[in-house]
């Protein structure tokens, strides 16, 4: 490998004008947003109309990335869009945003990695980079969730929401630029959070769809447990490969599931709230679209300047979880 870096040129985020508010929610299940609102710090999320897909809001996150990276769609190299839901089965979302960009120099591939896939994403552009393999790279995350959504369980109908966050990866000089990174995954958890219909084992017919089988299903509990270890851990993990420490954080972004997540996460690393972004009060939790939108918020907000040290960490079904720390 060459001393080249990765780093992150451009961001750009997108969801619907669609407002889920707990207000809503209280008229559809046994629910109330002072329950939802201690419980998980959500007060509304966006949900995207009937005839809304994913790759629409995908394309226009992406759109912002290339115009504030300033490059042409036809220079992208490589284009990775992470994912649980879909536009359809075949062809690969990726494809479809390849197409409506016009990137058309570009490889185009999903990653199913649910809410460590922008991770994922970021970590795989940044080998593809640094081994010279591409000079630009689009990774995308970008959720519909609340189609795959069960309103008739409170448990999991409170959480989720839509959007998508882009970012263009490419060649970076001097300090700046993705530091170290890491993935996860352990599939022995398969039943804490999953959808078993829909695919070749679970199957798609008129029962499995009667019985909601394509709906997220999720023992809560038990994920919050190891959501907050594992994404403490993998925190730990980059920063040590960084030779960096937590005092060094400038930002830390994690994966918005629930704000006492978050809260965990960072008084177990002993990050300063005040260096935590948090938007789940606004977005719930969008899955691999969470961190590319909250990364994009603190660009537009002036929250990041040159040389600011950010972490990111993830963790989701599968399980799969992932960490990323990056010189701005
Ligand atoms: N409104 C009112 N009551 C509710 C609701 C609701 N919306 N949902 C659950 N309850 C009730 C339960 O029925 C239960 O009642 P009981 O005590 O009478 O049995 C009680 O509240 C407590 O339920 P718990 O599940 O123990 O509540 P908990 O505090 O764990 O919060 C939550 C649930 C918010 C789901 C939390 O466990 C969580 O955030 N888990 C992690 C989610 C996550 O990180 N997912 C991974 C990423 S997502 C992805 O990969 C796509």
């Amino acid at each position: 490998m060459s001393k080249v870096r990765a780093g992150i040129l451009g961001t750009g985020h997108s969801y619907p004008e669609g407002i889920l508010t707990n207000a809503d929610l209280e008229k559809i299940v046994e629910t109330t947003d002072e329950w939802i609102t201690t419980r998980t710090g959500i007060k509304q999320r966006r949900k995207a109309a009937p005839g809304e897909y994913t790759s629409q809001f995908a394309v226009r996150a992406s759109q912002e990335a290339i115009e504030r990276a300033r490059v042409d769609p036809a220079d992208i190299d490589l284009i990775l869009c992470a994912t649980v839901t879909p536009d359809q089965i075949l062809p690969s979302t990726a494809c479809l945003i390849q197409a409506q960009l016009g990137a058309n120099q570009a490889a185009a591939m999903d990653i199913v990695a649910a809410c460590s896939g922008f991770l994922y994403g970021l970590s795989l552009a940044d080998v593809m980079i640094r081994g010279g393999q591409a000079k630009c790279v689009l990774v995308i995350g970008a959720e519909i969730l609340t189609r795959y959504v069960d309103y008739t369980d409170r448990a999991t109908c409170v959480l989720f929401g839509d959007g998508a966050g882009a970012a263009i990866v490419g060649p970076v000089e001097g300090d700046r630029g993705i530091l170290a990174t890491k993935m996860r995954s352990d599939g022995r958890y398969e039943e804490q959070l999953y959808a078993p219909g829909g695919g070749t084992k679970g199957g798609f017919t008129a029962e499995t769809i009667a019985r909601g089988d394509h709906f997220f299903k999720m023992k809560g509990n038990e994920v919050f447990k190891i959501a907050v270890r594992s994404m403490a851990e993998i925190s730990r993990n980059v920063l040590g490969q960084a030779g960096l420490k937590t005092e060094d954080v400038n930002l830390f972004i994690p994966h918005q599931a629930n704000q006492r997540i978050t809260d965990a996460v960072a008084n177990t690393l002993n990050v300063d709230q005040s260096l935590v972004y948090s938007n789940i009060a606004m977005h719930g939790n969008t899955s691999s679209a969470s961190i590319p939108i909250g990364l994009d918020e603190c660009v537009e907000a002036g929250r990041v300047k040159e040389g600011d040290v950010i972490l990111m960490a993830a963790f989701g079904g599968g399980f799969t979880w992932g960490g990323v720390v990056m010189r701005w």
